[in-house]
């Protein structure tokens, strides 16, 4: 059944419900604020009627701190682009974009060049919902792909990709869905793409541990993180997109390193719960830290 109301999209829509979540929170609670997530969210009228603390106490009861973590990674990578856009970085690569407003709802250089890559069909209903007069539509260029099956330098350079330029890309809750060999493939590809320029890449991965230690991926005292796993993995799997790929931090490091970037960064919730919820009044207790998922920013060697 999930196959008919989900096209490709239920973990999209699954993101951007958690980022629909935030957007009501009052301003000086909110960590982000995406006001075009209600456009794609099954139910959203329903998630504005029952209001911020009631959607998270719900999504509290069925895996603690996920909304968090989600919010989390989104900023992160809010404050990644920005910072890099600002310091004068030319194009900005979305991978596996699904249902993200980063280009419309941040400040960017009005002449950064903006690629949302992922599945044709995915980017086939977020066309068709997001408004026509919607901000800075004109700088995005659309690229469809399955990363398992095509190049990713010959489609992006199909679109206008220019290998002179300096590129951020953005690999958020994608890592997971792909085979190991895909996401191998596709960090080569980049390094190619940028061997005469700078680049950055931010990529999340989710932690090998849940297979063997499940409590390693949750803060000290988590309540039954096996049935929190459970109930991730199994969610994604009935939306037909299976999680597959975990890894150690030592094989993205190696991965990286492989493929001609610099870890810069690996953090998790747990590592940035002061610097984004304190200020808002919302410090996240050691027992309800999620931190299954790592964000990691690495450098190309060349960077400068
Ligand atoms: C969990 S969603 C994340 C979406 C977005 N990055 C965000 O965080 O809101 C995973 C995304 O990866 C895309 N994806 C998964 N496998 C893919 C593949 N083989 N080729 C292209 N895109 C893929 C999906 O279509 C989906 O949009």
């Amino acid at each position: 059944m999930s196959n008919l109301i989900f096209r490709k999209d239920g973990t999209a829509q699954g993101v951007a419900k958690q980022r629909l979540i935030e957007s009501i929170a009052k301003p000086n609670k909110r960590v982000i604020y995406d006001p075009y997530a209600k456009y794609f969210v099954i139910g959203a009228s329903i998630i504005k009627l029952l209001g911020h603390k009631i959607s998270v106490w719900l999504g509290d009861k069925i895996v603690q701190g996920m909304h968090e973590h989600l919010i989390c990674r989104t900023r992160f990578i809010d404050d990644l682009i920005e910072e890099s856009t600002s310091a004068g970085i030319e194009q900005y690569v979305i991978l596996g974009a699904g249902y993200d407003s980063r280009a419309h709802r941040l400040k960017l250089p009005l002449k950064l060049k903006i690629f949302e890559v992922d599945q044709p069909e995915v980017q086939g209903i977020k066309l068709s919902k997001l408004p026509k007069n919607i901000s800075n539509r004109e700088n995005i260029i659309y690229v469809g792909i399955d990363f398992n099956h095509q190049s990713l330098e010959e489609q992006l350079l199909k679109a206008g990709f220019d290998k002179s330029k300096s590129t951020i890309y953005t690999l958020e809750g994608v890592s997971q869905y792909i085979p190991k060999e895909s996401l191998d493939l596709t960090l080569k590809e980049l390094a190619k793409l940028n061997s005469n320029s700078n680049s950055k890449i931010f990529i999340s991965y989710v932690n090998k541990l849940l297979l063997q230690d499940s409590k390693a991926c949750f803060g000290i005292g988590y309540l039954k993180p096996e049935k929190a796993i459970k109930f991730i993995t199994n969610g994604a799997a009935k939306v037909g997109e299976p999680w597959i790929s975990f890894y150690s931090a030592e094989e993205i490091q190696k991965l990286l390193s492989q493929n001609g970037f610099n870890l810069i960064e690996n953090k998790t919730l747990a590592d940035l719960n002061s610097k984004y919820f304190a200020p808002v009044g919302r410090m996240i207790p050691e027992e309800h830290i999620f931190k299954l998922e790592h964000f990691v920013i690495a450098d190309s060697i060349n960077f400068s």
